[in-house]
């Protein structure tokens, strides 16, 4: 009897911790999905500069101002918290080699790789 209980509770401890990770793992993958207003934002929102903001409507507009396309929508702060951490270089270079359901270069042949820093800065920023 005396020896069983150490091990009782050390299952208990492990079955706690599990439940705490998966149940962490599940807030950091499901960020708060964007409603109808939040869309409709994403929609509207240009760029300032004529150029970027040309580039911006032909490419990066298409699957970044919907809900449904699996990208992060552009200006919806919880959607580009986490990668947001892995520091902006690193979400520049996704869009220049392709990411999951992001083709290379985002559709825009000719942006530069300082296009994809301006309009990176833009869509995971703050409506403008
Ligand atoms: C064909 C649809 C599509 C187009 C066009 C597109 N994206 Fe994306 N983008 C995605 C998807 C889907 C993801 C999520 C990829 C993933 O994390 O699996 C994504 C992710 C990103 C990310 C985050 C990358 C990371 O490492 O987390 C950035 C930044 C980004 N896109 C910028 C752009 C820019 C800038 C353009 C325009 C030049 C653009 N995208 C055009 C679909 C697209």
């Amino acid at each position: 009897m005396g020896k069983t209980w150490p091990s009782v509770l050390s299952a208990l401890g492990v079955v706690a911790a599990t439940v705490l990770l998966v149940l962490l793992g599940l807030r950091e993958r499901a960020p708060a999905a964007p409603g109808p207003a939040e869309v409709a934002r994403a929609e509207r929102a240009r760029p300032a500069d004529a150029r970027l903001a040309q580039r911006y409507e032909q490419a990066c507009v298409l699957c970044h101002a919907r809900a449904d396309s699996g990208a992060p929508l552009s200006h919806h702060a919880p959607s580009w918290e986490a990668r947001l951490a892995r520091g902006l270089p690193a979400l520049v270079q996704s869009v220049q080699n392709g990411k999951g359901g992001m083709p290379a270069g985002g559709l825009c042949a000719d942006c530069s790789p300082q296009d994809y820093d301006s309009l990176t800065r833009f869509m995971s920023g703050p409506t403008p």
